[in-house]
């Protein structure tokens, strides 16, 4: 049943209360330009590395491809009008690098920027706070073909962009996200192969987390030089990182194995948490061996590297975090297989290992739902930076595969659950002090959920990927009472 502006209001069984969240908290929804506009050749749009990625045979669960997903570059009017129905105070999207700038520096393509400015008139308009995301993941693979992330001058190209981008829209958009998630890109898609674009660097990625890091950094200034009163953040992915023999009911007992998981789980967390976050809230790497790797690998100097971190590290307005789950990590048990603990295989030579945690429940993707680990890692966060800015859960949210059924509803009681248990997760985390100041659930629409393709459904609305018909679920439903009631004082 595709939704419209006439579609009964149906009412939803079995609905949760909501948590009680303070007065004035920004509740809305968030995408990404790559999951959701499609469109990928039309009004002068160049190839990003997704769509290059995505053509190789074997990438793409099911060989689902970019090109079309949900084709929000023209639904786009429908879909902001949920967005206003859902009463979103915020919401999130992403703008393709290459639809400005087909080739990634020079020339720009008017017509994207034109359709960037439509929609943001149109959620204004709607009485929504739009809320772009410079760079979420799609690079324009001409800037790939010259070396992409290694190369120290696509940050350069990133900041001339933000700049492209604020000169045509910062007369309306007030709040700006630099770059998404650099951890998963920078592990993801150059440490491993399972994301664009497939570098398989191992640890010689880091130069790619540099480079990423100075863009932010740049990106920054590019908004602040602007002028006007912007607020600038950024997002990451946090997650805590447990040792299998320290967490409650670790398989071990011995010592030397706890010591060791201890370690690993040491190393993991400095590589995928703080590297990324240290730089850019504390001014510096999270080790002195991290930073030395960093200037060797980059062929930084000292002194470079200094002037670069302090680049890194401008203030920032606001800081997103974005968590879906956390990871348990062991030193690698000769013999054992890891294979499908996460999406991704770890190379034999790398010291940790994610395990599977067990005794929770999973979402549809195979996720383990941890709720408490929201809190736990935004207090860590809170511990950790004294100057930590006001925090937004910039993305949260499950894959559950729940389809129409007969009565043309989407009964997704497990999202309305997960997103309740989650957003109590945040007022407990408020509760202990953390300043977090809004939740955007992850995400509108079902979407295209990158190397799983189509089959992983995180949306608030169905969207059924062959007639492009969207249908709200209840979890749809079930928000949009919660913003009505959680935020009447608004
Ligand atoms: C975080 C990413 O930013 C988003 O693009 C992705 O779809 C979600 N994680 C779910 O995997």
């Amino acid at each position: 049943m595709p939704t419209d502006a006439t579609a009964p209001d149906r009412p939803v069984p079995r609905t949760p209360a909501g948590p009680v969240l303070p007065a004035g908290f920004r509740l809305g929804t968030a995408t990404a330009a790559a999951q959701i506009e499609g469109a990928a050749d039309i009004d002068g749009r160049g190839p990003s590395i997704w769509d290059v990625f995505a053509a190789e045979p074997g990438r793409i669960r099911g060989g689902d491809s970019p090109a079309v997903a949900c084709d929000h570059y023209h639904r786009w009017p429908a879909d902001v009008r949920d967005l206003a129905e859902l009463g979103a105070h915020d919401y999130r999207f992403s703008i393709s690098w290459s639809r400005i700038l087909p080739a990634g520096r020079g020339e720009v393509n008017r017509a994207g920027l034109d359709f960037y400015s439509r929609l943001v008139d149109g959620l204004l308009a709607a009485g929504i706070t739009p809320v772009p995301t410079l760079y979420h993941w799609d690079l324009p693979q001409a800037l790939q073909s010259e070396g992409g992330w290694l190369e120290r001058s696509t940050a350069d190209a990133l900041a001339d962009y933000a700049a492209v981008v604020v000169d045509a829209l910062g007369d309306r958009v007030t709040h700006w996200l630099t770059l998404n998630e650099m951890n998963v890109h920078t592990l993801y898609g150059h440490a491993l192969t399972d994301h664009a674009p497939a570098l398989g660097l191992g640890l010689d990625c880091l130069p790619v987390a540099h480079n990423l890091l100075r863009a932010h950094g740049l990106a920054v200034d590019a908004i602040r030089a602007a002028g006007g009163r912007h607020e600038v953040g950024v997002v990451q992915q946090h997650f805590p990182v447990l040792a299998a023999t320290g967490a409650a009911g670790g398989p071990d007992d011995d010592d030397n194995a706890d010591v060791a998981d201890a370690e690993s789980a040491d190393l993991f967390r400095i590589l995928t948490n703080w590297t990324f976050s240290d730089p850019i809230l504390r001014g510096c790497y999270p080790e002195d061996w991290v930073a030395e790797l960093v200037m060797t690998s980059a062929g930084l100097t000292a002194q470079q590297l200094e002037q670069d971190l302090v680049a890194i590290s401008r203030p920032l307005d606001h800081y997103g975090v974005n968590y879906y789950e956390p990871t348990v990590i062991e030193a690698p048990r000769p013999g054992k297989d890891y294979s499908g603990v996460l999406e991704v295989d770890f190379p034999a030579d790398m010291p940790f290992r994610p395990v599977r945690i067990e005794g929770v429940q999973r979402t549809d993707f195979d996720w383990p739902i941890v709720p408490s680990g929201l809190t736990d890692i935004l207090v860590q966060l809170h511990e950790r930076y004294p100057n930590l800015p006001p925090v937004t859960i910039t993305e949260n949210g499950c894959s559950y595969h729940d389809e129409p059924g007969p009565d043309g509803a989407v009964h997704d009681d497990r999202r309305i659950e997960f997103l309740r248990a989650h957003l109590a997760a945040v007022v407990d985390a408020i509760d202990l002090g953390v300043d977090v100041r809004g939740y955007y659930a992850w995400s509108a629409m079902d979407n295209f959920e990158w190397a799983a393709g189509y089959a992983e459904r995180f949306g608030l609305v169905h969207v059924d990927h062959e007639s492009q018909d969207r249908t709200r679920k209840d979890s749809w439903y079930w928000f949009r009472d919660l913003i009505a009631s959680a935020c009447s004082e608004l």
